[in-house]
């Protein structure tokens, strides 16, 4: 998420953890030595991993080889369109305000209504997921396309609104509403059309989620009291879900969308005054960045004071059935979760990884209670209401612990303000500061390598982090560009709750930011910054996208491809770079190798950039067209696996 469009809210003044834990950089410089830890030779995990191949700042070893991946590199630069290799093509799959559902009226962007949007593809797309179709089948060929619309950007949505601060706010109740509807998520079918994808118009798969759509509450959390509001006295049913951001899929075929800055949407006269004010606080819910309190009681703190314990959760929805109710799973915590992807534990329990970012938040994982049943998918229709959360605390040694959450164990006591399970999901992060989890640069996407079993975390940055909050697992301080972790469960074991980490990459320009870790030959343009959402192809090659590319030196944000073993680990490749304004979100390999997916995010969200005068009118360039957040599908010419 970009958080131009939210500038009436302070964006590096999104972090609220005051944890003090755990602050060991004066510890790693007494024991090794300050130069040790920041190469990341610290630590069994880290030597072992790293091997030859990578350097830093200085190079540690003679080059052994080039990538697996020998497509062309895209150089860095910044323009109004996006870029591929020589010898690729790239095509929008679907727009903003295309179509989604029958009877979607064709998109007039100057004159938009909710009735139409409610229809029509949303806006800002981040995850992307497919599922096949028929469910089962592994034929490639049809799929339904599922992904998210994290927010809305009135600037360059609405005519007139202009750019600046506090241009969310001054939208008008039908624009509010336009926005509500271009929130949540879209369910498209999809078919392969020679090298091509087209969306199967008037599908009857096709849905629309928006911040209306009934759903229900489960788990732990529902019927809480702090969930009850005046529209729902029960607390067990919401309407819609916002900020969903990236998200993930169960062995079961469902789809999981993450609620990420859903403090944004909520605000008060005076937040510290109201009886929630230290829940709040360590949320970040004070000020409303959007103008829909204005008309719609909901999003108003002190008329509905609980309506925000409703958001910040983990929606799981069928894509194969239209008609059924969204589901927000309340055992998975509540926090800003980014994206929620599984690994199978070794006796057929699932394990979803999810990290919450804001500067200095955690990383979680939730273990199912039960195995999934692979003979009868409605048997693991509740599986997520039941299982253990568990935090994660970095070890000085290379280590991994998950720390339970779970009530009446270690701090976790009614003294301390947790007096059922409920208490802890619903202030989940207040009960990983009691466990001293640790505070973390931004946890992004979180995903496993299919082919090693090892977890990658996405690190953004953080620019907050000073030199005496360094630690081995956040080595930099004032973080700019990032760093990916490389987690190896014990025993290859997802649910085991012991491990080793090491770092796979750490992000900025070699010769220019000391940090600067890659492969010796990654390239002048293969460097990146803001690692954010990431995908694995069938190689178990890693695909990172990025959000906060150094604009002002020229590079937009991009797509990389990097091998995770061999020679060419950590050789991170320039693959796709993005039109101006935008940042890549959702990267997806089709499981055949054939098409990367990519959801093209605010394109046009430079500053001072207008719906009116945008700084790029991709990917229609119509005099009449704003910039339209897409979902594009890149190939090779001629066909084959991407990358080589
Ligand atoms: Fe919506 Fe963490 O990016
Ligand atoms: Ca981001
Ligand atoms: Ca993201």
């Amino acid at each position: 998420m970009d958080l131009r469009s939210l500038d009436n809210v302070d964006p590096e003044d999104i972090g609220s953890n005051t944890s003090a834990e755990p602050s060991v950089g004066a510890l790693i410089e007494r024991r090794f030595g300050r130069r040790a830890a920041l190469r990341g030779l610290v630590g069994v995990g880290a030597i072992a991993a790293f091997g030859n191949e990578l350097m830093g700042s200085s190079a540690l070893a003679q080059p052994r080889g080039p990538s697996s991946l020998t497509f062309e590199e895209v150089p860095h630069g910044l323009d109004q369109t996006h870029h591929v290799p020589t010898g690729y093509d790239a095509e929008v799959v679907i727009r903003w305000g295309d179509p989604v559902v029958a009877g979607a009226p064709a998109f007039d962007p100057a004159n938009q209504t909710a009735a139409a949007q409610e229809k029509q593809f949303g806006y800002n797309c981040d995850f992307v997921d497919v599922h096949p179709l028929p469910a089962g089948s592994t034929a490639n060929d049809r799929f339904l396309l599922v992904v998210n619309h994290e927010y809305t950007d009135p600037g360059l949505m609405f005519s007139g609104l202009g750019a600046g601060r506090d241009v969310n706010l001054k939208v008008n109740e039908e624009q509010a509403k336009v926005e509500i509807a271009a929130h949540g998520g879209s369910v498209v079918e999809i078919v392969r059309a020679g090298q091509s994808w087209k969306v199967v118009p008037d599908s009857k798969f096709a849905r629309r989620i928006t911040g209306t759509t009934p759903m229900r509450i489960s788990g732990p959390a529902a019927g809480h009291d702090k969930l009850k509001t005046s529209a729902d006295a029960a607390g067990r049913d919401v309407l819609g879900m916002f900020n969903n951001c990236a998200g993930g899929s169960t062995p079961w075929g469902t789809w999981l969308t993450c609620e990420e800055n859903f403090n944004f949407y909520f605000g008060s006269a005076d937040a510290a005054k109201l009886p929630e004010a230290a829940s709040y606080k360590r949320y970040g819910i004070s000020k409303a960045a959007y103008g829909w309190g204005r008309y719609v009681d909901r999003f108003n703190l002190d008329k509905e004071p609980n309506e925000p314990f409703r958001f910040g959760w983990v929606v799981e929805i069928d894509p194969y059935d239209p008609s059924s109710t969204p589901i927000k799973r309340t055992a998975l915590g509540r926090f800003k979760h980014e994206g929620c992807t599984y690994a199978l534990a070794k006796d057929g329990r699932v394990v979803f990884y999810s990290g919450d970012d804001e500067r200095f938040e955690y990383l979680y994982k939730f273990v199912t209670t039960k195995p999934w049943n692979r003979q009868d998918r409605a048997a693991n229709r509740d599986l997520l209401d039941e299982g253990t959360l568990y935090v994660a605390r970095f070890g000085d040694d290379g280590k991994i612990e998950w720390l339970p959450l779970v009530q009446g164990q270690g701090p976790l006591t009614a003294e301390n303000g947790f007096a059922t399970q409920a208490d802890v999901v619903i202030n989940a992060r207040l009960a990983g500061d009691l466990l001293k989890a640790t505070p973390m640069d931004r946890p992004e996407d979180v995903e496993t390598n299919p082919v090693n079993g090892r977890t990658y975390v996405m690190l953004t940055n953080n620019t907050r982090r000073t030199e005496q909050q360094v630690n081995r697992a956040n080595p930099v301080a004032r973080n700019a560009h990032g760093h990916v972790i490389e987690i190896t469960p014990k025993d290859g074991d997802h649910a085991a709750t012991e491990g080793a980490w090491t770092i796979f990459i750490v992000g900025g320009k070699p010769g220019i930011d000391p940090a600067a870790r890659y492969h010796r030959q990654t390239s002048d343009n293969g460097w990146l910054s803001c690692v954010d959402n990431c995908t694995f192809d069938s190689k178990g090659r890693i695909w990172i996208a990025t959000d906060g590319a150094p604009t002002a030196a020229g590079i937009a944000d991009g797509l990389y491809g990097a091998d995770t073993a061999g020679y060419g680990r950590g050789l991170t490749r320039c693959f796709f770079q993005a039109p101006t304004g935008a940042e890549v979100c959702g990267p997806l390999v089709s499981p055949d190798d054939s098409t990367v997916f990519l959801a093209i995010q605010h394109p046009g969200e430079d500053a001072g950039s207008t719906y009116d005068q945008p700084s790029t009118r991709w990917p229609d360039f119509k005099d009449n067209m704003p910039p339209r957040p897409s979902v594009i599908a890149i190939t090779k010419k001629g066909g084959g696996p991407i990358g080589s």
